[in-house]
């Protein structure tokens, strides 16, 4: 009788894992990073600065220090190595990030909306193009937007059409970098350092068009490449899209206005909006203060050399549930009072606000014209799942039953996966978290400066 009671237990236990397991599992990790990290970060909003003063802070000019002198810089530049001293993310204000911020800008802005327009529906046909023609594609949504983006930037950047090998290259490098800041796997330094010493063999045979900062070295100017564009972007474009397409293939009702009204370009953006009011790509952005912040009503200023930490869904969403509902922001009263998808204007924003978000209608329209999309699986903020999601054609007719069992084994596929996942996660995040401790890539390179 015994036994049964503990078998029977035992069974309850492991079909019970995937709903508490990852759950718990996150909750270890914060706790395993706060301890080694330290709890020296001033959290926005929180106790000393509530949400209505978030974006005078956020927004202050002495809010502009990004890695000396914080302890978390470390694990940041660890995992953004090689080249975290140039990532413009990460440059220190000064001569340097003025020069590097200055050719970012001036890389974007060399396209006209058209062109960006042509560029990207080009891109994202030639990787549709190679799934081929089956009537149900199976996919990652991360993984089927990287090489997308790859081109993308890649052209932007040498104004000439990205070769196969090198988007792998690219793709393997963002994917790389991604996924070990999510503490899915270990980083992969080789992986990285080919794409390095692509650029830096390509910077002196055919450099870009627009010049690079002369401040730097060639490996720097490599470097500064690979972080902004062949990283950054390539990853934010493609996280940005996974959720909008997540977004799109759990909700129907949001799908068939798309499809019924495919020039209706003011819902698409209120979709996309929605999207990012809902999974902000930041959780959490962090800024050294370079001076005192004063406060309102005689309370003490924010001291110099404060770790600021800077919580984006806190802040958009607090902590009530909402529903997706893009047409809350028709009317100003509906309106979300709390969004800053690309960060404060005042203080180094995103440098692709501009047209990110047009870049993500066009791939989106694109995906939509041939495609209708669903997806039984979880959609967080992390997405650690890579977004799975069922491309449907839309040209052939597929029968309800064979959509039906391919997404019931896409739920518990998901489901179940959580749990190995969230345990590699945990072992992963704590290892790195202390090899990056370890190696203080950042604390040694400022050490020599005055
Ligand atoms: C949907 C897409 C994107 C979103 C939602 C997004 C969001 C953001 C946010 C919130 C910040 C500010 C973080 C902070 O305050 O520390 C930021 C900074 C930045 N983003 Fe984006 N981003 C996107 C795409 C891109 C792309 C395509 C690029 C390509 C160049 C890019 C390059 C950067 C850089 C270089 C910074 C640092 C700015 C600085 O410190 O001067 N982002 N992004």
């Amino acid at each position: 009788m015994n036994r049964l009671i503990i078998s029977g237990l035992f069974a309850a236990l492991v079909v019970s894992l995937p709903r508490w397991l990852p759950r718990a599992v996150v909750a270890l990790r914060g706790r395993i990073f706060v301890w080694v990290n330290g709890e020296d970060g001033i959290a926005a909003p929180g106790p000393q600065i509530p949400i209505e003063e978030f974006k005078q802070v956020y927004g202050h000019p002495a809010a502009n220090g990004r890695s000396r002198g914080a302890a978390l810089s470390d694990l940041f530049w660890y995992w953004l190595a090689p080249g975290p001293q140039v990532h413009q993310e990460h440059l220190e204000p000064g001569a340097r990030y003025d020069d590097v911020a200055r050719t970012t800008r001036q890389i974007l802005a060399g396209l006209s909306y058209s062109q960006w327009t042509e560029l990207v529906s080009r891109c994202t046909r030639g990787v549709l193009d190679d799934l081929g023609a089956d009537r149900i594609h199976s996919v990652r949504l991360r993984d089927l937007m990287m090489p997308i983006w790859a081109e993308v930037y890649f052209e932007l950047v040498f104004r000439q059409r990205c070769p196969r090998s090198v988007r792998e290259l690219i793709t393997g490098n963002a994917d790389d970098v991604v996924s070990s800041i999510k503490c899915t796997a270990l980083r992969h330094l080789d992986r990285r350092a080919r794409l390095t010493d692509y650029l830096r063999e390509r910077l002196v045979t055919e450099p870009p068009p627009v010049p690079l900062p002369t401040s730097l070295s060639v490996w720097e100017q490599a470097y500064y490449l690979q972080g902004t564009f062949f990283n950054t972007a390539v990853v934010q474009m493609s996280e940005g899209m996974a959720h909008l397409l997540l977004a799109i293939a759990t909700d129907q009702r949001v799908q068939r206005r798309l499809l019924t009204d495919p020039a209706d370009d003011d819902y698409l953006d209120r979709v996309i909006d929605e999207t990012l009011w809902h999974y902000p790509l930041f959780g959490v952005a962090h800024r050294i203060t370079t001076g005192a912040i004063p406060r309102a009503d005689g309370r003490a200023a924010i001291p110099p050399g404060s770790v600021l930490l800077f919580d984006y869904p806190g802040y958009q969403q607090g902590d009530a549930t909402h529903r997706f509902d893009p047409d809350r922001w028709l009317a100003p009263e509906s309106k979300p009072p709390h969004y800053i998808p690309f960060g404060m204007t005042t203080n180094r924003p995103c440098p692709a606000r501009g047209f990110a978000a047009l870049t993500m209608r066009v791939a989106a329209r694109e995906v939509l014209r041939r495609y209708r999309l669903e997806s039984s699986a979880e959609h967080t903020r992390s997405l650690p799942n890579r977004g799975p999601c069922l491309l449907i054609s839309r040209a052939h007719h597929t029968s309800d039953r064979r959509r039906s069992a391919r997404l019931a084994f896409m739920r518990q596929r998901d489901r179940w996966e959580t749990v190995p996942r969230s345990i590699v996660q945990l072992v992963l995040g704590s290892y790195m978290v202390w090899d990056a401790r370890r190696k203080q890539l950042c604390r040694n390179y400022f050490a020599d400066m005055p």
